[in-house]
Formats: structure tokens, C-alpha cells, sequence
């Protein structure tokens, strides 16, 4: 029997690549530049599993143009780069990596939250510009996390990983998303359930943790903004497309809040001039999941997907019931 075969778009840390070598002959596109969908076909002639990352477009052009692809493995717990509806007409399943990354994402989410309250940024910079003269009482003045309410946008694995820490800190969490969680997890999480309107008028800190769907696309926009603290911050670590960033460079610069921090951007790999403008706020590359543990865990949890593809098994992590084996 032959060996199966497998193309991953961009370079993945080696213990998925070492799995997957176990069942599958693996090609890796080692330059690591984000390959377009000819030459990502082009590389997958005869593979029947796609290993992609969240910078990869995987729409129904794609499939079509990879006709033996009958597994794609997102090394993401995020799919929005994926048409799922698509993929699922043409009997292909798509799998991500939830739940290996939950606890390093919340914890750059509070790393980012304490960084933008407490200025960290400037901070640096103004150390590394050779600008710190000597203490002064009215220096970089931030604003205190402990005791605040914490305020968070969606509350799946990722949203209740963030308030579990705020316990730490002492502060009033509220949340709020399509449905109320159970009693028991609000009990554990010490979260109460609020309508939007009232996260946004009450948090110190709004956190975004939903996933980027058209329902969710510029959740936060001008009037919600309007609508915050200006003494507020705002964090997100979820998807760029999430905030209206147009409307956070006028929020920032105008002192509708105090403050953003931001993994991730409207159009990433670009930023906004008036954000990198901002002194007010954290600017992070998607950095969210990067640990080496989780990275790698991720890594080994798309192999696993596909190995159990070619198994004949359900593979674990998938997002979709393909209709019908693709011919
Ligand atoms: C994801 O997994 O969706 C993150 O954005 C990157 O780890």
C-alpha cells in the first residue's frame, strides 16, 4: 500500500511534522512564505491531507483545485480563514486545535491587559530611548487592574481561562454572550451575565474573547465605544475583524477610553498607522498561542486529525460533517 501523502502550507513545529511523517509522506513548504492557492495545489497534487495555518485561504477555489485533499488541518483553534460550508458540500473535513491553547491565550490576554493599564509599552520605550532621567512621582501614570470589573465578550474555554485569573486580582467579572452559562460555571468563574449594553457601560476592562463570525464582525464599533468609561480598556485577543479599528483610532485619540491592547488586527498583517500612532495602545503580532508547549501541541493535534482521517476514524477535533466521502 502506498504511503498516504500530506502537504503543510508553512513551516509547524517539529513534533507535528514528526507525527504526521509516521503514517504520512510529508512535504512542508520550508520557505516559510504564505503560498497562494496555485501553488498550494500545485504542492498538493496527490495529498490527501492539507495541513494549513490561519494566514491560508481555504475556500471552495482551493478544494476544487486540490481534488485528493479529503482532510484539511487548521493549526488554529480560529477557522474563519476556512469556508466550512464549502468544504463540507465537497465531502471534506476540517478540523482546528481547541482547548490546547486556552490557558496561553488568557494568559497574554492578561498579559496584555496588565501591560495597557499600567503603560509597560511606553515604559520600555522610554528606557530604551535613553528618556528615563530619574523617578518622578507623576511619571507614567496607569491605571489599577486589582479590584476593577473585568468585563468579557463571549465566554467559551478561552473567556472563562481569563476570568478564573481575575480572581487573583480581586475584581467583578462580568460577561456576556449568546446564552448564559450554567450556574456551577458562573460559581467557579464568579461571573454574572450582563446584556451588552450593560459589559460596555460597566467594565474597566472589556476583554474580547468571541470568535469571528458575520454576527461578530466589528462587535465594537463607534457607538459601542462611545458607550464605555473613558477611563476603560480594551483588550482583544481574539480576531481583529471583531473591532471596528477605524473607530478605536478615534476612540483612542479622542479619550473615549483610556486605553487598547491588541493581538490582532482588522487586516494582519497590517496595521492601522493612526493605531502604531497611539500611545495609548499595546500592539502585539498574534501572539497569543505562541509557548512552545502549545505550539507544539497544536502541531500534534492537526497530525492527529489527519492520521486519524486515514485511520477510517472521525478525526477528533473536527468542525464539520462532510455530507458524502469526497469521490
Ligand atoms: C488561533 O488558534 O485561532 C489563534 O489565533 C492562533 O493560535
Amino acid at each position: 500500500m502506498p504511503r498516504p501523502k500530506a502537504f503543510v502550507t508553512r513551516v509547524i513545529p517539529e513534533a507535528g511534522i514528526e507525527r504526521l511523517a509516521g503514517v504520512f509522506d510529508v512535504d512542508v513548504n520550508r520557505d516559510d512564505r504564505q503560498l497562494g492557492a496555485a501553488e498550494i495545489a500545485q504542492r498538493a497534487q496527490g495529498c490527501q491531507a492539507l495541513v494549513t495555518l490561519l494566514t491560508d485561504r481555504v475556500d471552495g477555489n482551493l478544494l476544487d483545485l486540490c481534488p485528493d485533499v479529503r482532510i484539511v488541518a487548521n493549526v488554529a483553534v480560529g477557522y474563519d480563514n476556512v469556508d466550512v460550508a464549502a468544504a463540507t458540500a465537497r465531502g471534506v473535513w476540517i478540523a482546528n486545535t481547541p482547548g490546547v491553547l486556552t490557558e496561553t491565550t488568557a494568559d497574554l490576554a492578561w498579559a496584555l491587559l496588565m501591560a495597557t493599564a499600567r503603560r509597560l509599552g511606553e515604559a520600555e520605550r522610554c528606557v530604551r530611548a535613553g528618556k528615563y532621567h530619574g523617578w518622578g512621582i507623576l511619571m507614567l501614570l496607569g491605571g489599577d487592574v486589582h479590584g476593577k470589573t473585568l468585563g468579557l465578550a463571549g465566554f467559551g474555554r478561552i473567556g472563562q481561562a481569563v476570568a478564573k485569573r481575575a480572581r487573583g486580582f480581586e475584581m467583578r467579572v462580568l460577561y456576556t454572550d449568546q446564552q448564559r452559562a450554567p450556574e456551577a460555571l458562573e460559581r467557579e468563574t464568579n461571573a454574572t451575565f450582563v446584556d451588552k449594553a450593560t459589559l460596555l457601560a460597566e467594565s474597566d476592562f472589556l476583554s474580547l474573547h468571541v470568535p469571528l463570525l458575520p454576527q461578530t464582525r466589528h462587535w465594537l464599533g463607534e457607538s459601542e465605544l462611545r458607550a464605555m468609561k473613558p477611563t476603560a480598556y480594551v483588550i482583544n485577543t481574539s480576531r481583529g475583524p471583531v473591532i471596528d479599528e477605524a473607530a478605536l483610532a478615534a476612540a483612542l485619540r479622542s479619550g473615549w477610553i483610556a486605553g487598547a491592547g491588541l493581538d490582532v488586527f482588522e487586516r494582519e498583517p497590517e496595521v492601522q498607522p493612526e493605531l502604531l500612532a497611539c500611545e495609548n495602545a499595546v500592539l502585539l503580532p498574534h501572539i497569543g498561542s505562541a509557548s512552545i508547549e502549545t505550539r507544539d501541541r497544536m502541531a500534534t493535534i492537526a497530525a492527529d486529525n489527519c492520521i486519524a482521517f486515514v485511520r477510517g476514524e472521525r478525526p477528533p477535533t473536527a468542525v464539520n460533517e462532510p455530507v458524502r466521502a469526497r469521490a
